[in-house]
């Protein structure tokens, strides 16, 4: 039911009722919520107090702010602790905490740009469809790549590409996990080409919305990180952590920001980050989790979700349903089930494909009666 905001103030049992509907209404979808990466398992009171107060992260959280009701503090140590994850010494790192996994990328390729004014972009097909968008935006030059049926790159395209425009900078949009099928682009192939073509500029975005919160606490991770050579990753907040509120992270080195800040101060401003006035909740709220849960909780966190996928494969191919998954992920692809269970559990089908996705709050159970759906 849709209703009408007027110019009177509405009664107040007809605004309790309003939200009282909304709150059953979301409860009851958080119960067969299967087809989306955010994680439904999450208590936030002990920050509670906070949104009681107009604060505001504006501006560079490495720098000082005028606005004193911010949380940067708090920022900066999150951020400090995804170096670690993502592999790369806090002192050479920066970044901030963003509304998302698209800011995020956006970040990065606005920061490629930045660095490189006449590259080409590349990305596959496979890629989040706001990285489209993004380049478009930045008024970028970009070759959309082919995929493989895996959802990784197709890197003999990639090559091809590369070598016919080997004469200017190469900006290269990996994706660490791809939305459909979990898909990981090698890191290690990507720049092994770059330097087989011999092109010496060239920066590597990653975005790893939600194996960027997996494969820092899994034993054999396919590369994911700075080690990898990447120039900067993005990763959401609300996926695999779990928030109210869209929030992540974005990581760069801290050279990258300094080459293009600087021609931001000639105009008198720190001006690093994409959005001006920033959500201070965010921040908070990812530094209550990753305080909460240490290395050790995500590590047990990410172990029960992956048993949850290899559970999901058993049981949908125990029905003869052809499902699979990559290593380390818990994004489980099959064939696209009938509409009337895409509904019930708000799957994100793509053409001939569906997916689970096994966040923290899907159940063997659910998953039992997802397959019996299925299999109907
Ligand atoms: C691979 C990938 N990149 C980017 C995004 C966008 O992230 P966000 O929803 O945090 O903006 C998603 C979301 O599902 C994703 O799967």
């Amino acid at each position: 039911m849709t209703g009408k905001l007027g110019t009177d103030p509405l009664p107040q049992t007809e605004i309790q009722g309003r939200l009282d509907r909304l709150l059953e209404q979301v409860q009851e979808a958080g119960k067969r919520q299967v087809g989306y990466p955010t994680n439904q398992d999450f208590d936030y009171s002990a920050v509670l107090p906070f949104l009681s107060h107009s604060l505001n992260n504006v501006g560079d959280p490495f720098h000082s702010s005028n606005y004193q009701s911010n949380t940067h503090a708090f920022e900066r140590e999150v951020i400090n602790r995804f170096a670690d994850l993502l592999r790369i010494n806090p002192d050479e790192a920066w970044g901030y905490v963003t509304s998302g996994g698209t800011e995020g990328n956006m970040y990065g390729l606005y920061l490629a740009r930045e660095l490189f004014p006449n590259a080409m972009f590349y990305f596959s097909e496979e890629t989040h469809y706001s990285v489209l968008k993004n380049v478009r935006l930045l008024n970028a030059r970009y070759i959309m790549i082919k995929r493989q049926e895996s959802g990784e790159i197709d890197y003999d395209d990639l090559y091809d590409m590369v070598r016919v425009h080997r004469d200017v900078p190469a900006v290269i949009m990996a994706t660490i996990g791809t939305t459909m099928r979990g898909g990981v682009d090698d890191l290690d192939r990507i720049r092994e080409m770059l330097s087989d073509l011999a092109v010496t500029n060239s920066y590597i975005h990653a975005d790893a919305a939600l194996s960027g919160m997996i494969l820092p606490f899994v034993d054999d991770p396919q590369p994911f990180g700075f080690d990898a050579g990447v120039d900067s990753v993005s990763v959401s907040g609300h996926k695999l952590i779990g928030a109210p509120l869209p929030c992540g992270v974005v990581l760069t080195k801290r050279s990258h920001v300094e080459r293009v800040g600087r021609a931001i101060e000639l105009v008198g401003v720190r001006d690093t980050t994409l959005s001006g006035s920033r959500s201070a909740m965010g921040p908070l709220m990812m530094w209550y989790a990753l305080a909460r849960n240490g290395d050790e909780g995500f590590r047990r966190l990410v172990a029960g979700m992956l048993d949850t996928a290899e559970y999901a494969v058993g049981q949908f191919n125990e029905r003869g349903i052809p499902a699979w998954r990559h290593r380390n992920s818990v994004t489980v692809v099959f064939p696209r089930p009938p509409e009337d269970v895409i509904r019930k559990w708000q799957m994100a089908p793509e053409g001939e494909v569906a997916h689970i996705i096994t966040m923290p709050h899907v159940t063997r159970e659910m998953i039992d009666e997802l397959v019996s759906n299925c299999a109907a």
